[in-house]
């Protein structure tokens, strides 16, 4: 279970989120819903430790992000959580397979493990051929089924998602909510952060920030 207990974070203009409290369960797939600017993606990198909150405190079980060390934290993350992002922060000039197999490396798999685990991530997001392709040659839905990959190449629990059909067109989009909605399946913590409200109603629960709090809060 991931808590979320009295999250703030201030920026200089501005309380981008002001004392929230949530709980998700393992194996849910939540969405996160709100106006631009209500807080949305800075409750996502608090939640994935891509942040810290100005106070505040995130569990993983009883596991605080607060009491890691930068470089415990980034092991953390290389475990634990799987970021897909709109922008798909791909490396433009190494292949499709090199992009999905960083976190292994990062993760000190050796490298006869890998290949094999690469390429089940690609074949559960149907690229395999296009392994050796550079991801700069992919197609916008190419490149989310890439980070959709490498998001799950280390198996990790929890799967963060902001915005990740934003850059898409609907059959794209479509594609890509339902490899999420595959991973809630198969147990993940999936959370996703959308503006579209099919897709929100497609997942267990929708939270809905708005001035950096929750004003609503759905379970299905
Ligand atoms: N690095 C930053 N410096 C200053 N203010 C920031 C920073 N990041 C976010 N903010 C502010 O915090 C508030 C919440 O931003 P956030 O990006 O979380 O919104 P959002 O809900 O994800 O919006 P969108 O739907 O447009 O992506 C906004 O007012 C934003 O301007
Ligand atoms: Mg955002």
């Amino acid at each position: 279970m991931i808590t979320v207990k009295q999250i703030s974070r201030s920026y200089p203009h501005c309380e981008a989120l002001k004392e929230t409290d949530l709980q998700i369960q393992d194996g849910t797939f939540t969405a996160i819903v709100g106006r631009s600017g209500s807080g949305k993606s800075t409750l996502l990198r608090i939640l994935g430790g891509l942040d810290s909150p100005t106070s505040g405190e995130v569990f993983y079980d009883d596991i605080s992000l607060q009491k890691m060390s930068e470089v415990q934290l980034a092991a953390f993350r290389n475990q634990h959580i799987g970021f897909v992002f709109q922008q798909f922060f791909l490396e433009p000039q190494y292949t499709v397979y090199q992009n999905v197999e960083m976190p292994l490396i990062i993760g000190a798999v050796p490298k006869r493990e890998r290949r094999s685990l690469v390429e089940k991530q690609l074949a559960a997001v149907g690229l395999l051929h296009k392994k050796n392709a550079l991801a700069s040659s992919l197609s916008g839905g190419e490149k989310q089924r890439t980070a959709i990959a490498r998001a799950m190449v280390c198996d990790p629990p929890v799967i963060l998602a902001d915005e990740p059909c934003g850059s898409l067109d609907t059959e794209n989009g479509a594609i890509v909510m339902q490899l999420l909605r595959a991973m809630a399946g198969q147990g993940k913590t999936v959370i996703l952060i959308t503006h579209n409200r099919e897709d929100a109603a497609k997942t267990d629960r929708i939270i809905t920030l708005e001035d950096g709090q929750v004003i609503d809060d759905a379970t299905f």
